[in-house]
C-alpha cells in the first residue's frame, strides 16, 4: 500500500468525518490532535490549542487531570471489564448508581447506563413506551421536542433533534413532534413581550397535546439550554409555564443534561438553575468528564417505581448494551463527580461566569454581533450582517465557520454553530487563560468582520 506521507493526508484518506465540512477539510487540513495540557489540545506539529469548547463540551477537567488518569488507571488494574446483565453487576457501578442518585434533584430514583448521550436518549423513550404499554397505553407513543434541540444522532435520538439536516436520512421518524424553539430574541414577533412569547409557546404546547391526545404522547425531552443549537438558554418562565401543562397531561417531562449536568450552568444541573423539576435526567459528556464513553438515565422517584412496577409485570427489561455499566467507566465517572464538585472547579465556572458575560457584553457592542447569550460555562456571540433587522449574513459567506477557523490559526478552538461561535471552556480555566480565549476571539472577529462586512 501506498501510505500518503503527512498526517493530514493519512487522516483524509483513511478516515470518515462526522459533523465536518469537508471542503475547509480538503483546503486547511485535519489538526490532528495528540495530547492535552491543562486546557490545551497539542497538535503533530507541536502547537497549542486552547479547546474553548472542552473537547466536544466534556472534557470539563482539562487533558491531563492527574487524579483522574490515577482512577482510570487504578480500576483497569483492579477489573477491567464487565457488563450489568443477568443480575450481575461491578461493585462500581452500584456506587455510582447511589452517588447518582444522590447528587441528582430527586429524593430516590434509580440509574440505567449507556455508552453514549444519544443511546441514553434512545433507552428513555424506549423505556416510555415500555412502561405506557405495561399500563395499558400502548398508542401512548410519541414524543415531543423543539426546533433547535440536539438529542443525538441513533435514528429515533436523531428523530428527536430539531434539526433540518437530518432530513438526508429520511427522519424524523413518524410520531416525533417539533415545538417551537425558546429563543426570544430569534423566534419573538414583532411587539411581542417575552411573557408573550411563553404564553404563545404555552398555548402551542396545549393545542399540540389537543391535537394529538395526551394518550398519545409519550414524552417531553428539553433540554435546559440548547446546546448544540447554538447555546439558547430558555425565554425566561418557558418551564415555568410548560411544566404545570405536562403534569396535567400525564405526559412526562425528561431534562436532557448531557451538556448542562455537573457544573456547566453553575450548578449541578440545568434543570437547577431553571428552577424546575424533571421527571428523569439525561446524563453522559461531563459525567466521566470525556474520560470515558458513557451516558445515563436518571428515572426520578414516580418514573422509577412505575418503571419498577412494569419490570416485574414482565420479569425483564429486555434492553442495555453490553458495555452498560462497565467498571472502569463507572469509577472515572465517581472520580469526574468528586473532581468537579470537590476540587472547586464548579467554583470556578461560578465565580468565572460574571467575568465570562462582562467580555461578551463588550464583545457584543461591535455592529455585527447580534446578540451574545448563555449561562455558567457555556455561551454564543451571534454574527448578524445587520445589527437593528437581526439579519443574518449570507450562508455562502460561511461567517462564523471563517471566524473559528481564524481562531484556530491563532491557537484558540472554537464551534461555529448556524451564524454563531460558541464557547464552552473546561471548568479549570484561569482568569489568565480566559482573557487569553478573548484576545484572540477578538482577533479573529475584527479580521473576518473586516473582510465581509
Ligand atoms: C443535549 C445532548 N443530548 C444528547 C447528545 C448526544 O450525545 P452523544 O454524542 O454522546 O451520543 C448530545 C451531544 O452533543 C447533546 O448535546
Amino acid at each position: 500500500m501506498n501510505q500518503p506521507q503527512s498526517w493530514e493526508a493519512r487522516a483524509e484518506e483513511f478516515s470518515l468525518y462526522g459533523f465536518t465540512d469537508m471542503p475547509s477539510v480538503h483546503d486547511r487540513g485535519t489538526v490532528v490532535v495528540t495530547h492535552g495540557e491543562g486546557p490545551y489540545v497539542v497538535d503533530v506539529h507541536g502547537r497549542r490549542y486552547l479547546d474553548a469548547n472542552s473537547g466536544l463540551w466534556n472534557m470539563v477537567a482539562g487533558f491531563d487531570h492527574k487524579g483522574m488518569i490515577d482512577a482510570a488507571k487504578a480500576q483497569y488494574e483492579r477489573f477491567p471489564g464487565y457488563h450489568a446483565f443477568f443480575g450481575r453487576m461491578s461493585d462500581q457501578t452500584v456506587m455510582l448508581s447511589e452517588k447518582l442518585v444522590e447528587v441528582s434533584p430527586f429524593a430516590s430514583g434509580k440509574v440505567f447506563y449507556t455508552n453514549s448521550g444519544s443511546e441514553a436518549n434512545d433507552t428513555m423513550v424506549k423505556m416510555l413506551w415500555f412502561l405506557h404499554a405495561a399500563e395499558g397505553k400502548p398508542q401512548k407513543r410519541k414524543i415531543l421536542t423543539r426546533w433547535n434541540a440536539y438529542h443525538g444522532v441513533t435514528a429515533v435520538s436523531a428523530s428527536m433533534t430539531g434539526k433540518p439536516y437530518n432530513s438526508v436520512f429520511g427522519l424524523p421518524m413518524e410520531g416525533f413532534i417539533h415545538l417551537t424553539c425558546p429563543h426570544y430574541w430569534r423566534f419573538g414577533e414583532k411587539d411581542e413581550t417575552e411573557e408573550q412569547f411563553v404564553a404563545r409557546l404555552a398555548r402551542e404546547l396545549e393545542d399540540v397535546i389537543a391535537r394529538e391526545g395526551a394518550d398519545t404522547i409519550a414524552g417531553f425531552f428539553a433540554e435546559p439550554v440548547q446546546g448544540a443549537g447554538g447555546v439558547i438558554p430558555p425565554a425566561k418562565g418557558y418551564f415555568q409555564a410548560i411544566l404545570p401543562i405536562l403534569k396535567k397531561h400525564d405526559i412526562p417531562m425528561i431534562s436532557d443534561e448531557v451538556i448542562t449536568g455537573f457544573g456547566r450552568t453553575g450548578n449541578t444541573w440545568g434543570a437547577e438553575t431553571y428552577g424546575f423539576m424533571p421527571d428523569a435526567i439525561i446524563s453522559s459528556k461531563n459525567l466521566t468528564a470525556g474520560f470515558f464513553p458513557m451516558g445515563a438515565v436518571i428515572l426520578g422517584p414516580e418514573l422509577a417505581k412505575r418503571v419498577g412496577d412494569a419490570v416485574e409485570a414482565i420479569e425483564e427489561f429486555p434492553h442495555g448494551f453490553t458495555a452498560s455499566g462497565h467498571p472502569v467507566g463507572c469509577a472515572i465517572a465517581l472520580k469526574a463527580i468528586d473532581v468537579v464538585m470537590n476540587e472547586g472547579l464548579a467554583q470556578n465556572v461560578r465565580d468565572l461566569a460574571p467575568r465570562f458575560e462582562q467580555e461578551l457584553q463588550r464583545l457584543a457592542q461591535k455592529p455585527n454581533i447580534g446578540e451574545y447569550r448563555g449561562v455558567g460555562f457555556m455561551w454564543a456571540l451571534e454574527a448578524v450582517k445587520d445589527k437593528a433587522t437581526k439579519t443574518p449574513f449570507d450562508g455562502k459567506l460561511s461567517v462564523s465557520e471563517r471566524i473559528a477557523n481564524t481562531c484556530t490559526d491563532l491557537g484558540l478552538i472554537c464551534r461555529p454553530l448556524g451564524q454563531s461561535v460558541v464557547l464552552a471552556p473546561p471548568f479549570i480555566l484561569t482568569a489568565a487563560q480566559m482573557d487569553e480565549m478573548f484576545q484572540k476571539l477578538e482577533a479573529a472577529l475584527d479580521k473576518v468582520f473586516a473582510e465581509v462586512a
